[in-house]
């Protein structure tokens, strides 16, 4: 089934702002941040085969991006060349970029069997740009071409990036051809955009999605085998505000960087996800529902509202434990404070505390803790005293872990298992280790909750 939206359950349309209210979600389609950018090898692109097909459309010099990324994540990407990609883009690029020369022709001497070898060698096919003409042949089973075979002598999933002028994506016959290609099961839409379109045509729906959230599609394809596909998880992160007057707040320094990360990997995965977040600069990862929080307790309101649905929660926020009891609505002046003044808190809710108590039956609960020392037994304290399944103890005050930075430094805590320590990672990494963790115990606890 194509799914160019939202996964099932993980909210509302695209958009980068927050829409419908303090917890409506927003859907991430990504542009690209830092974390996204640390392209190093690794599940789910590493040691796997992309073909990837490029149709004759002006987004086709994206597509040298795509296979760049795609290499660089560990995948051997073959690329596929239309007659009519050729006119916009040169084999070489590709050859420069990939390591390996793209094929261009079904009827190369020496390459009688080239579409069933790549069709059934791929872990994964990818037509970016997919034009007009691409998927109505595509959709009516042709084979007219070496990409076109591929895809018929393939049974691994398929995304198709469409890319195409916005009438052209509006006309009947394209939305019908679309839609026959949804009805395959394998098959998975990425995009088209709504934005600028080639020069001189305007801009709207049918700009091919961008590098960066293609990438990310062929790694869901990739990676949605284990236990977390089809699961819902929800992943808190960022840190909360508690107003001090109209302007100011007490704050912290986390910047909701291993949050995204843990949201993306679990995406990746195959899982449904919303994400609770603090205040960050950070977009959505694409295809992860988020809900953009202020407080404690407007995070402590969005996480009970879903929690009961879900089959994972991570809880990775730095949840400030205090605020201020009677917050001012006028801006704090010097001359009335005086040269000191005394800021009476008052205890917040404990989101992870609160939530373990209504998580259903079989669900994996994980949280985190941010020590300064005795890193690991402060965290083993908070294992047992919050009721999680796991715990990552990351360190504070270091430059390459915890607030802030894109690598991190954990130890996995469980119950039944002496406490993991890892090296120093991206926290890209460190999230796929942490749902490592949370797949092995998924299926013990589920079973516990049957018997
Ligand atoms: O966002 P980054 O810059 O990437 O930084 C990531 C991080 C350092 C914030 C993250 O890796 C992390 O360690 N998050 C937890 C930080 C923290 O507040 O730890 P804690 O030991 O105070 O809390 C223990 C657990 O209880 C956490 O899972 C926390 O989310 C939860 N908690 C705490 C207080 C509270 N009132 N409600 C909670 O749910």
């Amino acid at each position: 089934m194509l799914s160019g939206g939202p996964p099932s359950g993980a909210g509302g349309p695209d958009g980068s702002t927050v829409q419908g209210g303090p917890h409506a979600p927003e859907t991430g389609s990504g542009p690209p941040t830092p974390l996204r950018d640390a392209r190093e090898p690794g599940p789910p692109w590493h040691g796997r085969r992309v073909a990837l097909g490029v149709c004759g459309g002006i987004a086709a010099y994206k597509s040298v991006q795509v296979a760049r990324d795609l290499t660089l994540l560990g995948a051997s990407v073959d690329v596929v060349l239309t007659e009519a990609a050729r006119n916009f883009v040169a084999p070489l690029s590709f050859e420069g970029v990939t390591g390996r020369g793209p094929l261009l022709d079904i009827f190369a001497v020496g390459g009688a069997a080239m579409h069933i070898l790549l069709g059934g060698g791929a872990d994964c096919v990818c037509v970016a740009p997919a034009t007009a003409d691409f998927i109505a042949r595509a959709a009516s089973g042709r084979a007219s071409d070496l990409l076109t075979t591929v895809l018929v002598a393939t049974g691994a999933p398929v995304v198709v990036a469409p890319a195409m002028n916005d009438r052209m994506y509006a006309h009947p016959r394209t939305r019908r051809n679309l839609a026959r290609l949804e009805e395959v099961p394998h098959y998975h839409r990425v995009g088209p955009g709504d934005g600028r379109l080639a020069a001189g045509e305007g801009s709207g729906p049918g700009r091919m999605a961008e590098p960066a959230e293609i990438v990310d599609a062929v790694g869901r394809a990739l990676g949605a085998g284990g236990e977390l596909a089809g699961r819902r998880v929800l992943v808190t992160g960022g840190g909360t505000r508690e107003p001090v007057d109209a302007v100011r707040y007490l704050g912290n320094r986390s910047s909701g960087k291993m949050a995204a990360a843990l949201a993306r990997a679990a995406w990746l995965r195959g899982a449904a996800v919303t994400l609770v977040t603090g205040p960050t600069s950070l977009a959505a990862p694409p295809g992860v529902a988020a809900i953009r929080v202020e407080t404690a307790r407007e995070m402590r309101d969005a996480v009970l509202d879903i929690v009961e649905e879900m089959d994972v929660a991570v809880h990775a926020a730095a949840v400030a434990d205090y605020r201020p009891r009677s917050p001012l609505s006028d801006k704090l002046k010097r001359q009335e404070a005086g040269p000191g003044f005394a800021l009476d808190l008052v205890a917040n809710p404990d989101i992870a505390a609160e939530s373990g108590t209504r998580m259903r039956s079989g669900s994996v609960s994980v949280g985190f803790a941010l020590e300064t020392s005795n890193l690991v037994a402060r965290a083993a304290g908070k294992l047992a005293a919050k009721g999680f399944d796991l715990v990552v103890a990351n360190p504070a005050g270091r430059p390459d872990a915890g607030f802030e930075a894109d690598t991190n430094r954990i130890t996995i805590l469980g119950r039944d298992m002496p406490p993991r320590e890892l090296p120093l990672m991206s926290k890209f990494a460190a999230a796929w280790q942490i749902l490592d963790a949370v797949e092995a115990l998924l299926p013990e606890r589920q079973e516990a909750s049957r018997g």
